[in-house]
């Protein structure tokens, strides 16, 4: 049964590979999750394994055994982790698995208690999309002398050696994929400036906002030294721009606060840096209640409906497209890997250190959706029909 399980989810795997192209670049392996055989896990001393840092991926105290596999989404209110998690239930039930699929409000308590309950209800691997990273070192503790791998999905879990791997798309990319944009959209290498700049980031309690930030910030910076762009309210730093939560309504107010100190003289806004959709969608309202010049260039991530809507409108300049199809194929790929022992598929083995050490990822590619690919993109592809922009 386990042999035919496994095949099942390879033959998926490959076929969901060759069909999504993620990554880029050449795979590396990482040793494998669960080597040790149960037996011989039970019998060994935890010690030696509590020293070994995340990186080497070690076997769990005792490989936890079963067909369940749990997967833990942040919310139902962000289109995007509704697609993730139908996504990965479908993928994992096609390859076999039973699936145990919640979501949290966005609630850490709620988050944990459902971790809680995979871990005692016989889950044999959890994949994770926290709501803050940093609050499940406790409760991964149970999921480790469990001997229950844990998968980071999308966001990095910090603070805990029980996360054997993470899958996301590459985080630093996404941002240097919006600051790419701005530069070709304005010809910022040929125009004079100054160009308005004003930045929306992400929640400071999700590792990938400091990613997305800085990413587009290492675009930007030269042409913010060069004073080709400049930020009127001063606001620039990670720490100043976040959006607790990645809430619309906030980045919304704050952008009203901006607009109404900054521009309510009839300063051109040029640039509205925005680290995602939800944010984005917050600014756009802004700009559409308390802004009369000349309409920015906007950025965005995820492809969400309303802001593809918001893009064809001219209220939106792109978004970028993170495939939830590819992601939940790479992590169905993932788990099958690690429950049967076989080598896993990574591609970074040096970004992403959660505080214990560097944990293994693959990360795969995000493109950037306009105006002009966005069908190409979205519909030819099966991801949206036309109905669903409409
Ligand atoms: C994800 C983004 C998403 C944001 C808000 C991030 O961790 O990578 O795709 O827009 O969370 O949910």
């Amino acid at each position: 049964m386990k042999k035919k399980v496994l095949s099942m989810v390879l033959a998926t795997s490959m076929v969901a590979a060759g069909l999504v192209g993620c990554g880029g670049g050449s795979s590396e392996t990482a040793a494998p999750a669960a080597e040790a055989p149960a037996a011989e896990a039970e019998a060994e001393a935890p010690a030696a394994e509590e020293e070994a840092p995340a990186a080497d991926a070690e076997a769990p105290a005792a490989a936890a055994s079963g067909n369940k596999v749990g997967v833990a989404m942040p919310t139902k209110d962000l289109q995007r982790w509704n697609q993730d998690g139908s996504n990965m239930q479908a993928e994992l039930e096609a390859a076999g698995y039973e699936v145990d699929l919640q979501y949290a409000s966005n609630d850490v308590a709620t988050q944990v208690s459902q971790i809680e309950n995979m871990i005692n209800g016989g889950c044999a691997a959890l994949v994770i999309a926290s709501i803050d990273g940093e609050s499940l070192t406790t409760v991964l503790e149970s999921a480790k002398s469990a001997g229950i791998p844990v998968i980071a999905y999308d966001r990095l879990i910090m603070n805990t050696d029980a996360v054997s791997y993470y899958a996301t798309f590459d985080n630093y990319m996404v941002g240097t994929k919006q600051g790419q944009y701005i530069v070709d959209t304005l010809d910022l290498d040929n125009a004079d400036g100054p160009f308005n700049m004003e930045i929306t980031g992400g929640s400071p309690d999700d590792n990938n906002a400091k990613f997305f930030y800085q990413g587009a910030i290492d675009v930007l910076q030269p042409y913010m030294d060069a004073g080709k762009i400049v930020v009127p309210s001063g606001q620039i730093d990670f720490a100043t721009v976040g959006t607790p939560g990645w809430a619309t309504e906030t980045a919304q107010s704050r952008m009203e606060n901006i607009l109404s100190s900054n521009y309510a003289d009839g300063t051109n806004l040029d640039i509205a840096l925005c680290s995602n959709d939800s944010t984005a969608l917050g600014v756009e309202n802004a700009l559409a209640a308390n802004y009369t010049g000349e309409y920015p260039v906007v950025t965005g991530q995820d492809c969400d409906i309303a802001n593809v809507k918001n893009m064809i409108d001219g209220k939106q300049s792109m978004s970028i497209f993170k495939d939830t199809r590819t992601l939940a194929s790479q992590v169905v790929k993932m788990v099958g890997q690690i429950m049967s022992g076989s080598e896993v598929d990574v591609n970074d083995t040096e970004t992403y250190d959660n505080g214990t050490g560097v944990i293994p990822s693959y990360l795969c590619e995000p493109v950037f959706a306009d105006i002009n690919n966005y069908k190409e993109l979205l519909i030819d592809s099966g991801y949206y029909t036309e109905a669903d922009l409409q």
